[in-house]
Order: structure tokens, then sequence, then C-alpha cells
């Protein structure tokens, strides 16, 4: 059944989303009692994101073990309440699959890295010699520095860490590696989940180890580990062996694409679609992502157009746990805050392709200005400051400057703003893990319920147009116009034709159209002249 192309999916980051005992986190007795907000918003598909048990070093995404929930989140009976639950309102729970790599917390690691013969748990990790005194390549972690960390009490071994040095990568040549993978997985399938978010899937599979050019900035070691063909024969095999055999689907992360390899991935069935990273560089540099430029809509636009013609399928965001906040960084935060919030709801739920949304985004929730690098808890951003400071020999303060305007992953994973009550209403008054945005006075979900024209209630219809609209769900995409103001295109399903404009502008635009058009929905209210369109004005007209 194809209820991933048909459904729009909502991302949920656990440890911010609600905290039902008062603890500091987040959990999933929390998600559980916010279920029926998420089905009155229309949303079909929850993506959670890791819930494992984890040291939190890169909040979950560093797992100690993938059949245990994480102790702050509840327990595997709450598990089991919360697919049953969903199941009741016919939404369907997506897990993360990190496999990329494990905790260095993970009872495989921790009995790899002992020292006595025929230790069959060496072979689960990439463990390599120093070459004499140097380490095994030059790879860098994508969190900035070497990937290699030397292992204490065992004689010039290094292992792997693309992301942080907290997180082993697995070594996919080990035939009991990729059956443990098979094992976890048909685990979560048969406890009744729809499908994994495959975190960083496209370099699991590291073809050789030798050293790449001197001269790259970053990424060192990517032509190796990224998109390689054993990275697609083992996914082909999950396919095979274990997904054909349940109603799921697979979403990749997938950074470092072609639209070659796009296609591939969903020939071959290796997924059954991907995000791209195109997109993201519309407000920074994308060869040193820490130096940020102004934002330009046909950088942000003109990536996203160019997927939709290029491949059938894709995966469709503008947020997510890793991503400052759209509003802020494609939206005018300050001047037209509800008008850009809606705008770009519009854009994400028009395009070809599933749909996902992320935790606060339906509120326009918003990056937070004020925080401090001593607040921080993002592990990238505190490995990149101190790069940064070294390379650049700038100050902290600078340093922090740069990484908090362009890449610091803590503005989206601010506790969810559902009141104004003590701490948003996230919980009952308890210190939360990260701080909240000071702004939930004015930006909550129950003043979004209250105002008719909020971008809460805009979402809302907007998702259950989407999700009655053929046209919206199966419709061809084509591109009408790119401009830093002014971007549209067109939907055509079965001879009807919708036209979606949008005004990524400060000021009235004029926009002279040709077709003859019919208004159906739009983000501002009141009645307007085709030809001057409102500060960041989107709509969806019937072209007839
Ligand atoms: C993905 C996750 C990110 C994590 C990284 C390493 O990019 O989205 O949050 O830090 O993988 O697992």
């Amino acid at each position: 059944m194809n209820e991933f192309k048909e459904r729009v999916v909502y991302q949920i980051y656990p440890s911010s989303f609600k905290d039902s005992n008062n603890d500091g986190w987040g959990d999933l007795q929390g998600i559980i009692s916010k279920l029926d907000y998420l089905k009155d918003l229309g949303i079909g598909i929850i993506w959670l994101s890791p819930i494992y048990e984890s040291p939190m070093d890169d909040m979950g995404y560093d797992i100690a073990d993938y059949k245990k929930i994480n102790h702050r989140f509840g327990t595997m009976e709450d598990f089991d309440e919360l697919i049953a639950e969903a199941k009741k309102r016919d939404i369907l729970i997506v897990m993360d699959l990190v496999i990329n790599h494990t905790s260095t917390e993970h009872a495989w690691f921790k009995e790899a890295i002992k020292d006595y013969p025929n230790n069959k748990y060496r072979d689960y990790y990439i463990i390599k010699e120093g070459k004499g005194k140097k380490l095994p390549n030059n790879w860098d972690s994508a969190f900035t520095g070497t990937c290699w960390k030397k292992i204490d009490g065992l004689d010039n071994k290094y292992y792997m860490h693309l992301y942080c040095e907290t997180q082993a990568d697995l070594n996919y040549y080990n035939e009991d590696v990729i059956q443990e993978i098979e094992g976890i997985m048909r685990f979560w399938l048969d406890k009744g989940v729809y499908g994994f978010r495959c975190d960083v899937i496209n370099n699991i599979f590291k073809s050789s180890f030798e050293n790449d050019s001197f001269f790259k900035l970053a990424n060192k070691g990517d032509k190796y580990y990224a998109n390689q063909k054993g990275m697609f024969d083992i996914l082909k095999r999950f396919r095979v062996e274990v997904l054909d055999n349940y109603n799921c689907f697979l979403v990749g992360e997938t950074c470092t694409l072609t639209p070659e390899i796009g296609r591939e991935f969903l020939e071959s069935r290796a997924l059954d679609m991907f995000f791209e990273f195109d997109h993201i560089y519309a407000d920074k540099f994308s060869k040193i992502p820490v130096f940020r430029r102004k934002f330009q809509a046909k950088k942000l636009v003109g990536p996203i157009f160019k997927w939709q013609e290029e491949v059938p399928w894709i995966a469709n965001y503008l947020e997510n746990h890793d991503q400052l906040r759209s509003v802020s960084r494609y939206g005018n935060e300050k001047d037209f805050h509800s008008e850009s919030a809606k705008m770009l709801a519009l854009f994400l739920l028009t395009l070809k392709g599933t749909p996902f949304i992320y935790q606060g985004e339906e509120i326009g929730m918003t990056n937070i200005s004020d925080l401090k690098f001593e607040e921080v808890n993002d592990c990238a951003s505190i490995s990149t400051v101190a790069t940064v400071q070294k390379i650049l020999h700038v100050k902290k303060e600078k340093a922090w400057k740069m990484i908090n305007e362009t890449i610091c992953r803590d503005h989206a994973r601010t506790p969810m703003q559902w009141s104004d009550q003590v701490n948003a209403g996230f919980n009952d008054g308890e210190k939360p893990w990260l701080r909240m945005n000071n702004n939930f006075n004015l930006i909550n979900v129950k003043k979004e319920q209250q105002e008719e024209n909020s971008i809460l209630n805009f979402y809302k219809r907007l998702i259950k147009f989407r999700n009655e609209s053929d046209i919206l769900k199966y419709g061809s995409f084509e591109r009408q116009y790119v401009s830093n103001k002014i971007c549209s295109f067109y939907r055509t399903y079965n001879g009807r034709r919708y036209l979606i404009v949008l005004n990524f502008s400060d000021e009235v635009e004029t926009y002279w159209l040709k077709d003859k058009l019919s208004l159906i929905m739009s983000t501002y209210n009141e009645d307007f002249h085709m030809n001057a369109l409102p500060p960041h004005f989107g709509g969806i007209f019937e072209v007839i």
C-alpha cells in the first residue's frame, strides 16, 4: 500500500515534545497525550527521532541498545501503547534507524575493545592500525576534526567515527553486522512500526580506506564512503530479506547526492524516498557552511524545483532537528511572522512528494535568538566552535556567533510551545534539558488554536485540502517562474491544473498572470488584486 505517498508526515523530537512526568525530558506518554492534537492537524504518519537507550551525546543518534527504550522516555509498555493508540487514530509510526554507527556505550563496542583472541566483536566496527605514529588515514568527521580515535589499552589501534567521538562506525563487510541490523528491523516491524527514516544511510559502506586529497577543505574521505555500490547492495538485501515481508517504507537521509544517484535509489528500491540537501544552502555557503550569506529565495526554490523535475518522488522538508527554523531563515520572523510561516507551509504542502513537518513548524516556532554558548547542548556546534577558533584564529565569541547563525542545531530543539503557562506547558516546571525559547507567550499552540486566522489553523486547512486533493498528491510538477521575489509552479493531474504562487519578499509584488485563474486557497484572507501580491503571499489557483 502507498500510505507513505498519500499522507503528511510529522517529525517528533521526543526530548522536546511533551514531558508527562515533569523530569525535564519529553517522553512517550507525552506523545500519547498529544495524538489527538496530531490527528486534528491531519497528520497520517509520525516519524520519531531515536527513542532507544542512549547516553545522549548526540541526542539519541548514539544508540546503546537498539531493542530498549531510552529510560528518559519511558518503557516498552509505553511504546506498545503508543503504537496501539496511534493505530486507533489511523496514524502510522516510523522509527529512526541509526545504523552507520552505535554509541561507544553499546555492548558490542565495549566488547570490541577488549583484548582477547578471536574477539568476534572487534570486527563489528571499523578498527584500524595507525600508520606508525600517524592516523590510519586523513578522513574528517562530519563534526570537524579527524574521524579516528585511539583506543586506550590496545596497541596503536583506532576506531572510526564519522560523526561524534562516541559514535563508532559499524563495519558492513561483516556478515554478522548485517544480520544483527536485519534482526533489529524485524523486531520493530513486528511491533507494528510502518518503516524507518534511515540516518546518514548513504555513508554506511566504506569502499576503501585510502587517504583522500589533502587539499579538500572538509569531508575528506567522502569519495570512498558516500553512495558506494556496497551500500546499495546492503539496502537491496534489506528490501528483499526484510522489508518486502511487511507493509512499510524507507526514507533515507542522504547528503551528497546527485539526481542520477537519487534515481538509482528509487529504481533499485534501495529506498522509497530520500531527503536532498541542496536547498539548505540558501543562506550559507555550501563549501564552508559556517559562513552565512543573505537569504536568496532563488537558492532555496531553485534546488527544490530541480529535484522536483529530476526524480519521480521525494521527501520534502524545510525543517528538521538539524536545521535552523524555517520562518527565521526563509521568512521574516520579525515583520511578517504569520504571513511568511503560512507561505512556507503552502510551499511545502503543494510540492510533489511526501511532506515532512517538524514539530513546532506548524505554529511558526523561531530560532532561539539569545542562546548563549554556555547553554548549548548540540555536540556538533561545540566541536565546530573549537575548530573554527583554531582554523580562523578567532575568539570564541566570534566563532560562536558564526555557528549560532548558521548551523547550531539547538534552535530547532527547544521544547515545544504548547501554552503561555510555566515552561510553555511542556511540563509542570522542572528545568527542561534545553532552555525554552522566551517567546512562548507570543507563539504557542493554545493561542494559535484560539485565533481563527492563525498559522496552526492555516496548516489544518491546508493539510485537509492536500489529503483530499488528487492534484496535490499525484499531480506532475512543472516550474513556471523563479526569482528572488516571486516563485511559481504548476501541478497537473487528469487534465486539471493548479498554479502555486509564492511571494518571498517584504513588498507587494506585481505579477502578471497570463492564465485565466480561479483562487482556491491563499495565505491572506481578504480579497486582493491578482497583479499586486501582498508581502509573503502564497496561493493555490486553478487554471481554467
Ligand atoms: C543525522 C542526524 C543527526 C545526527 C547525525 C549522526 O544527520 O539527523 O542529528 O547527529 O546523523 O547520527
